[in-house]
């Protein structure tokens, strides 16, 4: 029987001590079955196969297997290595990938990510110059001439995401525990950048790390909420001190 989900980031959150991460396993191995683990993350497939090989061959440890994937900043949703094709049929609706790579072609200030971080819902960029508030300003508004209504995600000081207006994190993990029908489940969400914030609108528990980039404590300052906890921990460690926080670890 399942008692929470645990949702968590990947880089920066999850990873980025190792000691943290590690410590945070063990606990977590003590009582695998009692919830379902869920890493929600900016990489893709291969990218977060890379990561968790990468892991194993510095600590001689393995990252615990997730029972879901929410990969590339939540267009793509794995179950084991399967994508669930119902959520790519539900954020297809209305988007127009290749009118939006027109609408933003040779748009200034923007440089393409490598082919590899791109997919047919994500479009990734990297932000030049200095007013990236100006840049992304000035990008929602030639999307919306070009009648294109999209979720455009920053994080990280210079990532750009542009994905369809029904896709990111946190909307995954909505549509994902609707399908599995455990939408009473405690959930709490953990993360550290800008394309974590759509994990705290949707009401679940969430912790933030001390490592938290400048995004992500902006948006919390103007929406403070008690199911949030701004932890005085960094990267795993931070993730520990939430399920302490609110009650979800066993008391010995
Ligand atoms: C990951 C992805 C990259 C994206 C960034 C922020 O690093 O690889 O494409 O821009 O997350 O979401
Ligand atoms: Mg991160």
């Amino acid at each position: 029987m399942k008692r929470f989900i645990l949702v968590t980031d990947l880089d920066n959150t999850l990873i980025g001590e190792n000691d943290a991460t590690l410590s945070l396993n063990e606990h977590l191995l003590e009582l695998r079955d009692q919830f379902y683990l869920i890493y929600a993350t900016g990489r893709s497939f291969d990218s977060v196969a890379h990561l968790m090989g990468f892991f194993q061959l510095l600590t001689h440890q393995s990252l615990l297997t997730p029972d879901y994937l929410v990969a590339s900043v939540g267009t793509i949703i794995y179950h084991r290595s399967y994508p669930e094709l119902g959520w790519q049929n539900h954020i297809d609706r209305g988007w127009d990938r290749d009118k939006v790579a027109r609408a933003l072609d040779n748009f200034p200030g923007l440089q393409s990510q490598s082919d590899r971080e791109q997919n047919p819902w994500k479009l990734s960029f990297n932000l030049l110059g200095e007013d990236h508030k100006l840049t992304i300003n000035q990008i929602q508004t030639r999307l919306l001439n070009f009648g294109l209504n999209c979720n455009i995600i920053f994080s990280s000081k210079n990532n750009l995401d542009i994905v369809p207006i029904h896709a990111n994190k946190g909307l995954g993990i909505l549509w994902l525990k609707q399908q599995l029908g455990i939408t009473n489940l405690p959930t709490l969400v953990c993360g550290d950048s800008g394309n974590d914030i759509s994990m705290y609108e949707h009401g679940f528990l969430g912790v933030i790390v001390k490592n938290a980039q400048p995004e992500l404590l902006d948006w919390y300052q103007q929406n403070p909420s008690s199911n949030i906890f701004l932890s005085a921990q960094a990267y795993a460690w931070a993730i520990l001190d939430g399920l302490n926080h609110f009650g979800l670890l066993p008391s010995h």
